[in-house]
């Protein structure tokens, strides 16, 4: 006998309304899914929100990726970027053939920790990889003020912060160059995407290109529905272009985000107030009137090698977590040789990602910390 079926409340959730399954048919129907007036239309809507220029890819790694082949990093070169990210930020620096070089973390915000940042950069560094964690960027303007003192150039991976501000700008509208990712289950998503936005004209017609297998001046032809037979290749270039059906759902999302973003820090809001002054479960305190959160982090001090039996507790409790993220110098492909990360190896294990979607209420969240607090009582500080 098994007992009563348990709702599963998902860690994260592609939020899909009939507009998006209704553009999509369109594409379908039209017969032509490739890259064309849809992603033409996008990047436009994007430009205009940005105000700045943007070039669509099939994921936010090859956004990233192909920023840095534009500026040049590749062989030799070192990139920062924190230990605790995405695999996709590190696979995007090496893919280039470039060394990402992991910095220690801030403990207050899971961003770089500028004093460590300081101490890694050597002759060989090229650019600065911020990570927007979690989708706050508020350590950004003393990153750039940093990068300008060394001559570095800034990718920013805003991964998990589109719609962020910082000071009322939004991430994106200012700097040097700032990639978004459009996956699953981002703030937008275009099914799988990304994008890359600068106000670097040369890094604006490179991308262009090398998101098309290197053809020169293949966008413009995609856009005006023909493609180059003949045309010169002089660099380098990847398949990483969008395709209209990618286009049509950011399309649709885009027009939906202010109500999604609200519901983001609504639950982020409610999250917060249960677990204020909590003995066990720490947030991160988080600016909700600039940040649209991503994801929801809690730290557990001293929680360690328990976290494993939580998350299965939770779980059975029909409650989905995560782990944002393990700390990127332990991986073989990526193990660092200057082995000395006190805040990451302090907090990695005391993380916990929570449950964060726009179709969560009120009645989840309050689910959601009342068996969390229940259980580390129960099983974890006895
Ligand atoms: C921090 C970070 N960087 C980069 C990426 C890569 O984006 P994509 O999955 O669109 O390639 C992600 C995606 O999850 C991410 O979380």
């Amino acid at each position: 006998m098994t007992g009563p079926k348990i709702k599963l409340l998902r860690l994260s959730k592609s939020i899909i309304s009939n507009k998006e399954i209704l553009a999509v048919k369109n594409i379908l129907k039209k017969g032509f899914l490739g890259m064309g007036p849809e992603v033409e239309k996008f990047e436009n809507i994007l430009t205009r929100y940005f105000k700045r220029e943007v070039v669509c890819f099939n994921s936010g790694t090859a956004a990233l990726q192909v920023a840095l082949q534009a500026c040049g990093v590749g062989r030799n070169d070192e990139v920062l970027v924190p230990s605790i990210t995405y695999v996709a930020s590190y696979q995007a620096i090496s893919a280039t053939g470039a060394r990402p070089v992991s910095c220690d973390i801030d403990l207050e915000n899971m961003q770089f920790s500028l004093i460590d940042l300081k101490k890694r950069v050597s002759r060989k560094t090229k650019a600065i990889m911020p990570v927007h964690f979690s989708g706050s960027a508020s350590q950004i303007l003393k990153i750039y003020k940093f990068a300008k003192q060394n001559r570095l150039r800034v990718i920013e991976d805003a991964a998990h912060a589109f719609g962020t501000k910082v000071r009322g700008k939004k991430i994106g509208s200012f700097g040097d160059i700032t990639c978004f990712s459009f996956d699953g289950i981002k703030n937008i998503t275009s099914g799988e995407g990304g994008c890359l936005v600068t106000s670097d004209k040369k890094i604006l017609s490179m991308a262009k290109d090398i998101r098309l297998l290197g053809i020169e001046n293949e966008t413009e032809k995609r856009y005006s529905g023909h493609r180059s037979w003949i045309s010169d290749v002089k660099m380098q270039g990847w398949r990483y272009h969008m395709s209209d059906i990618n286009a049509s759902i950011g399309i649709e999302q885009f027009k939906r985000f202010s109500k999604l973003s609200k519901i983001r820090k609504d639950v982020c809001r409610s999250y917060d107030k249960k677990f204020k002054n909590h003995k066990y479960i720490k947030t991160f305190k988080r600016n909700y009137k600039e940040e649209v959160p991503h994801i929801y982090v809690v730290r557990i001090p001293q929680l360690n090698n328990r976290r494993e039996f939580l998350r299965k507790e939770l779980l059975k409790n029909g409650i989905q977590t995560g782990i944002h993220y393990y700390p990127n110098y332990k991986y073989t492909k990526f193990k660092a040789s200057n082995f000395f990360f006190p805040n990451t190896e302090k907090i990695y294990k005391e993380l916990l990602t929570l449950p964060l979607h726009p179709e969560l209420k009120e009645k989840d969240i309050r689910y959601i910390s009342k068996i969390l607090k229940k259980l580390i009582t129960k099983y974890i500080f006895r």
